[in-house]
Parts: C-alpha cells; structure tokens; sequence
C-alpha cells in the first residue's frame, strides 16, 4: 500500500475519556444529590427524587431531588439572610470570592467536563476545551468586575435575592453566566438547573464549599418546570435571570408582570449563517460544522438557516455534503467524536417531527451515510435544502442538529431573509469585503454578529437578544447591569395618590365661572397635526374647576397609525449622533424662546413656581441628551481570541412611552428626549391632566427640523391608550411611568412580542433631582448592544 492510500484510508481509532474520577464523585455521594441550601446539604423537604440518566447510553448516573415549594421557600431564606453579611463584604473580599471558584473549577477542570459530558452527552472535545474554560475565565472577569464595583457603578446597588433557572445545553456554563454577574455586584442567588442535567451544579455546589464561600450566598435547588415556577413566583425574590425557551420565557414574564422582580430573558433563535460569493468557502464550511453540529444542534444561537449567495449555493451544498460525510457521531466521551448524543428522547422526537414537517412542507432532506451507534439517543446531522423562507423548519427553533439552507441574489435580499424572524439572537456573515460583513452586520436584527466566525463567546462581550429572543444581556459592562439597579430608585417611596383630572375633577355644568376655550389641540402623528379618529375630545380644567381646553380622545387607530408613523421614522436611528444632537439643541433653543407662554399655561395647572422651573429644567434636559446624543457610545472589546469585539448601541426601534401625570412638561421631556436621543422613534402618551401640553410641544418640534414620525402624540385615557401601546406587536418596548397598576398591565400585556418594559414600578421619581430624572439609566434602556466580532489576522 502507498503511503498516499495509506493516507486516504486512515481513519480514527476509539480514544475514550477515563470517566473514573467522575463516576467515583457520585459514587461518594451514594449517586443520590440533595439540594444545596445555606451551605449544607438538604434532602427534599418532600422526599421525592429523580433519575438523571446519560443520555448517551440511557444509564441512570444518580438521583436528584425534586425541589418543592418548601425547598425553594428554605433556599430563598437561605439567600435573604446572607445578604446583609455578602454586601457588607469589601469588594475586594468579594472578588476574592470569585477568584477562588475560578480557581478552583480550573483545578477541577477534567472532571467536570467528564461529569458534563456524562450527563449531557456533549462530545468532551467541546466539554474540555470549551465550556469549562469558558466557566473558568467568567469567574475570573467578574472577579475583577467585583473588584472594580464601586469605581464602576457609583450610586448602583444590588437587586439583592436573584433566582436563576437554566437550561440543559450548557448547563455549566450557563450556571457560571449566571452566577458569576449576580455575586461580583453583591447578589446572593438561588440557581435552579434544568431537570436532564443537574451533576454539574451539584459538583459547583461543593467548588462554593471547598472555596469557603459564607453559606446561603449560593443555594442550588434542583427540579423541573414547577421548581422554577416556585422561585418565579416566590414572592422575596428581587430578580429573576431566566435562560431557555422562549414559551418558558413568556410564562415568566407574565407571572412577575405584578411583581417588582427585575427579569432578563435569553431565549431561543434562528440565526442566519449568511455566505456570500466572495466568502472563503472552505472556511465558511468549516464554520458550519460549529454553527449547526455544535452540541448536536442544541445551541440558541445555532446558525441554523443557512442563506447562500444563489451564485455558490450548488458548489456550497457539494462541499457541506462533502464535510457531512466525515463527521463522526458516537459516544461524546470518545475524544475524536464530533457529534454526540441528544439530550432526551423527547426532544428527538421533537427534532424528527420538525425535519418530517419541513419535508412535507416541501424541504429536501438529505443526512450522510456515517456510522451510527447502536445504541443511545443520536440524531444524524442533517441538511435541508430547498427549503420556503415561511416554512416550518425556517421559522421554528428545532434545536437539533438540523440545517435549513435557502438562497438570496443581493445583499438586500440577504439582509431581508436574515431579518425574517421573530428572532433575533446571533448571526453570522461570511465575506471577505469587510464593508459588505460590517454593512450587512449593521442591519441585522441580532443580538451578537459573528464576522467570518460563528459561536464565540466570552466573559467581557454581551451576549443576548433582539426581539422574541429575549432582554438583557449576559456578559460584558451591559451583563452587570442586569443585576443592579439605582440606589435612589430602590429606596423610592410608592407615587403619590393621582387623582384622575378627567373622571374626578368638577362636572362640566359645575358653577365655576368658565372663561372662553381658546385651545384645542390636536394629536401629533407622522410630524403633522391630526384630528382622533374618534371624533371625540376631553375637557382639560385647571385645579380651581376653570376649563383651559379640550384635547383629542385618542383611541386604539390613533395609536395604531402614531406606531405606523414611528417605525416609518427608523431613518432617525441611522442618522449620525452628531445630526441628532443638533436637533435636540434646537428643540431646546425653539422651547427657550416660548419659555413664557408655555409657563404661563402650564402654571394653570401646576403653579406658577412648578411650571417655571419644568420649563427651564426641561430646557437643561434637553441639551443634557442632545450631549450624550454623540457620547453614549460603544466599546471595542478584546476577547482572548484573534478578535475584537465592536459593542455597539443601538437605539431598541419604535418605543411606546407613557408620561407621567404630575410633571406634564419635565416628564415628558425627561423621558422622550433620552429615548430620542439615541435614535428610537417614539409614541408618546402625555400627562392625562394636562394634555394639553401637546400643542406647546408639536409646536416646539415642528420648528426644530425633528424629523416627522420620531416623535408623535397621542393624547386621551392614559389607561386604554397603554394597554394598546402594550399590547401592539410593532412596538419594540414600553415606557411606563405612571402608577402601579400600569406598570403591571405593561409588562403583562407585553408578552406577545417580548417587548421591552422599563417601568417606575409604581414609585415616585422626582423629576426636579437630576440624580434622579437623568441620565445613564434612562439612557441604558434606550439602547440595545450588539456585539460584531470580527477577526484580524492572516
Ligand atoms: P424549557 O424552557 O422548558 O426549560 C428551561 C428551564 O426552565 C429548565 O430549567 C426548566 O425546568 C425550567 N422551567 C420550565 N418551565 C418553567 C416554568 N413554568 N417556570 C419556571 N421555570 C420553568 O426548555 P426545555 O423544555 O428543556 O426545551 C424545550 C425547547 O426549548 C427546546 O427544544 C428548545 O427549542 C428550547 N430551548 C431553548 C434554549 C435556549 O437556550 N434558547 C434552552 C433550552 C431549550
């Protein structure tokens, strides 16, 4: 034989990972795991366990306990009472903390990538070299976020008990993700894992032991969906941090909208692995294999909607078949194994029904003729091809090893087809022109863009959704946030009792004297003035009874067309920050030149000393976010890889904003001018006591240039009009700051799109403190991050 055919018929003999170590942990445990709760171990208060088995073989690995209402009860005490002894820490004893569990996962490290490959079934190549590295260096980086805190964030404190409940792909890394933000700020935690795969916490839970951390600073309870469910609602928690489908996402969201719970979600995608003709083709196959065979598929960011250039789509499809074919699916300990074992036989069945549903759809189906184990759960990699961009296999997270492939002509239509979804998590583009990756980058809707590259990840860049993906993100400055909120803002007292001018204030024959109306204004929409649709006004009296004008009675078209006209408004968030800086001075000069007569109607209502100082308050608001406009601006990060990372803000699109009652012309400015300010359009609904206010406003706006659309308002009953606002699926986020009641019917009500809310929780915000009515906070929720990494190098 030649050494070429040698060569060409080598192939990889069995290089299995010696499970001993791991296998021996659970033996010492008796295969049996209690919950971990205020540093010991507690056995379920109700007695009942569950098998967690390898999915690989189908072997029981241990018993779990089932956590009940009152182990999570137990476990939340736990974590209440830690906190004041955590937070009266030094940073620098914290950071501390943090170093030595990273320290110690590191000197931990092969058994717990063996312990996560049995009970995942995860090939150990992608164990060992990715996700427990990946663990280790996010202790690290928020150890030294720990350290810095106080430099970092002045005037932010902890949310305080945070309850986290992961899923089961990443089950330590997601845990690390977690855990290591929420502590570095001060945080204690109870984490609940995903109910397939709970050794690994289990093994962290002894990591927090051996490391000395004070008791109840992490509390791990394991258990299903109703576990989860029962720290959600678990009314001392201060924040939930949810990873995992995005029904679950949903549940979520409404279960806490009544509460004060802070929530970040990072849900499922449908990220779009884009190649155009000028890609390095070889590379981008290369990149396939980690985009979709990754973990078997069981990636939310998978990049599973191939989209080629139609030019090189038949040689792309010949040389991924080609690749496919060499593939190696088997037992996930075998260290030349690519692909191992799916997570449960449920969520085969899930992944079959998916792909049998595509090819009735019309989807050709095509998966290599490799070897397969014969026993285990395996799925073979598999290849979609002529797939309908409105098809099932398309439009639904699979979350299988299953690749959808469609094609596109230009970059247009690239772009159109990427943005396709109600996802919005990860992307990837292929091109050598770094204008074409950067231009097309900047148009996706996605949370993380990967430029010639496909899932990378680390602790210094945010990672996290756009749209039905989820908020928040997880990593980075932006990840911290999540876990923080203004101390002022925690200890803010509940709003003041408003009475509501329309419904409570004196009939309309009352005896009080009523001078002539001499204003009636008129909603504001698309940059003109316009009548209601419903042909209906609303008086607007002054405190003493006397009647200052009517306003339209807005209703549910009126807002319709107001979100109509915003999103026609996008091109304001393209506009540099330097034009829309200009615009907000001019605001502010137009609304300085009427400073009288606008104080001198406003006081009708508010008082002549109030109205005075709103509007020349207002005028120093206006130019503080026509500052920032061009100053907010992103960060480049260095991940240790061949990489930087361009964090970049982006404004959230079209947002619903909801004034409050008492400041008609401060609060709205303070709320309005920070959101457009980073380029959202908005649809503001003003003071319902003085609606009025609209007519001094659209005045200001259409002598200052401000594009039309970017601001319109809807005037009428502030409660019908939010619940439209809330509820409407082309609103990207809710503003609400107005009382508590509102603020829960906006995050109930968001749950058809996942829209963002940022609400005052029913609290009282002084508008006149600049501490507390500016700044960095308002800001922050006007933005999102995406993170575009792109490489560098030969
Ligand atoms: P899931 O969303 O049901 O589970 C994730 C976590 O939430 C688990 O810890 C689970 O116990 C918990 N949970 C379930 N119901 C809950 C509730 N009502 N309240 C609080 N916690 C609850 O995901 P599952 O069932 O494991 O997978 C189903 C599908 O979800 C997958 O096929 C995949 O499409 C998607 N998924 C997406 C993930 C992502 O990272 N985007 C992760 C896991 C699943």
């Amino acid at each position: 034989m030649s050494i070429v055919e040698k060569f060409m018929t080598m192939d990889y003999g069995p290089v299995p990972e010696d499970p001993r170590e791991a296998l021996a942990w659970l033996d010492r445990s008796g295969r049996r795991f209690s919950h971990f709760i205020n540093g010991t171990w507690q056995p379920p208060a109700n007695g009942g366990y569950f098998d967690t088995t390898d999915p690989s073989t189908g072997e029981k690995l241990a018993a779990v306990s089932q956590g009940s209402l009152a182990d999570v009860d137990a476990a939340v005490k736990a974590a209440r009472a830690a906190l004041p002894g955590w937070q009266a820490l030094t940073p620098h004893a914290r950071a501390r903390y943090l170093y030595a569990l990273a320290r110690q996962v590191q000197k931990h490290s092969r058994w717990l990538a063996v312990l996560e490959t049995l009970d995942n079934g995860k090939p150990i190549r992608e164990s060992r070299d990715i996700d427990i590295p990946l663990v280790a260096r996010h202790f690290y980086h928020h150890a030294g976020w720990a350290q810095l805190l106080e430099q970092e964030f002045p005037g932010y404190t902890a949310c305080g008990v945070v309850g986290q409940i992961i899923p089961w792909n990443f089950p330590l890394l997601m845990l690390a993700w977690k855990i290591a933000p929420a502590l570095a700020t001060g945080n204690t935690v109870v984490l609940k894992p995903a109910e397939f795969t709970s050794l690994t916490a289990l093994a962290f839970a002894q990591i927090c032991q051996e490391v000395g951390l004070p008791g109840g600073v992490v509390n791990i309870v394991t258990g299903d969906g109703s576990t989860g469910e029962a720290l959600v609602k678990h009314p001392e928690v201060d924040k939930i941090a949810f990873t995992g489908s995005t029904e679950v996402g949903r549940a979520i969201r409404k279960a806490t909208a009544e509460s004060h719970k802070k929530l970040s979600l990072e849900l499922g995608g449908k990220s779009p692995f884009i190649i155009f003709e000028d890609a390095d083709l070889d590379s981008a196959v290369e990149g396939l294999v980690d985009g979709i065979w990754f973990n078997q598929g069981q990636v939310c960011c998978a990049g599973s909607r191939l989209l080629m250039q139609e030019s090189v789509a038949d040689i792309l499809i010949g040389k991924i078949q080609n690749r496919m074919n060499t593939l190696r699916i088997g037992p996930p300990l075998d260290k030349a194994i690519d692909i191992g074992a799916i997570i449960a036989r449920v969520q085969m069945e899930r992944i079959q029904r998916l792909v049998d549903q595509g090819v009735a759809e019309g989807a050709t189906c095509w998966q290599p003729s490799i070897p397969m184990p014969s026993r285990g759960l395996y799925f073979l990699p598999t290849l979609l091809s002529n797939v309908h961009p409105a098809s099932v296999v398309a439009q639904q997270e699979i979350f299988g090893p299953v690749l959808a492939a469609m094609t596109f002509r230009t970059p247009r239509e690239a772009v159109e087809l990427a943005n396709n979804t109600v996802y919005g998590l990860a992307a990837s583009v292929w091109s050598e022109s770094i204008n074409v990756s950067l231009h097309i980058a900047a148009q996706l809707k996605a949370g993380v863009v990967w430029v010639n590259g496909t899932n990378l990840f680390d602790a210094s860049c945010g990672f996290g959704g756009y749209r039905e993906s989820g908020f928040g993100r997880e990593g980075g400055r932006e990840g911290l946030l999540e876990y923080l909120e203004p101390i002022w803002f925690k200890e803010a007292p509940p709003i003041r009792a408003i009475p509501l001018a329309i419904d409570q204030l004196p009939e309309r024959h009352s005896n009080v004297s009523a001078p002539p109306i001499d204003r009636t204004v008129k909603l504001y929409v698309g940059g003109k003035q316009a009548r209601p649709d419903s042909g209906y006004s609303m008086e607007v009296r002054a405190a003493d009874g006397r009647l200052l004008g009517e306003a339209p009675l807005g209703n549910r078209k009126d807002i319709r067309n107001a979100v109509e006209a915003a999103r026609k408004a996008e091109s304001w968030g393209k506009a540099t920050a330097h034009n829309r800086a200009q615009v907000l001075f001019y605001i502010a000069e137009n609304l300085s030149q009427r400073r009288e007569e606008i104080s001198s109607r406003l006081s009708d209502i508010v008082g002549k000393k109030q109205a005075e100082q709103e509007v020349s308050l207002g005028i120093e608001r206006i130019f503080s976010y026509a500052a920032w406009a061009d100053k907010f601006d992103g960060a480049v990060h260095n991940p240790p890889f061949r990489n930087v990372a361009l964090a970049i803000k982006e404004p959230i699109g079209t947002v619903g904003i909801v004034c409050p009652a008492d400041t008609p012309l401060l609060g709205f400015l303070s709320l309005v001018m920070p959101a457009i300010s980073m380029g959202n359009a908005v649809v503001a609904i003003p003071s319902e006591k003085y609606p009025l206010i609209t007519g001094d406003l659209y005045q200001v706006f259409e002598t200052s240039d401000l594009q039309g659309g970017v601001v319109n308002i809807v005037t009428g009953r502030m409660p019908e009009l939010t619940k439209t606002l809330a509820e409407h699926d082309d609103v990207d986020a809710v503003w609400c700051f107005a009382d508590e009641a509102s603020a829960a019917t906006v995050k109930a009500l968001s749950v058809g799109n996942l829209k963002q809310t940022f609400t005052n929780e029913g609290r009282e915000i002084n508008w006149f403190d600049t501490k507390q009515g500016e700044g960095r906070w308002f800001l922050e929720h006007a933005v999102q991050v995406k993170n575009i990494w792109v490489p560098y190098g030969e």
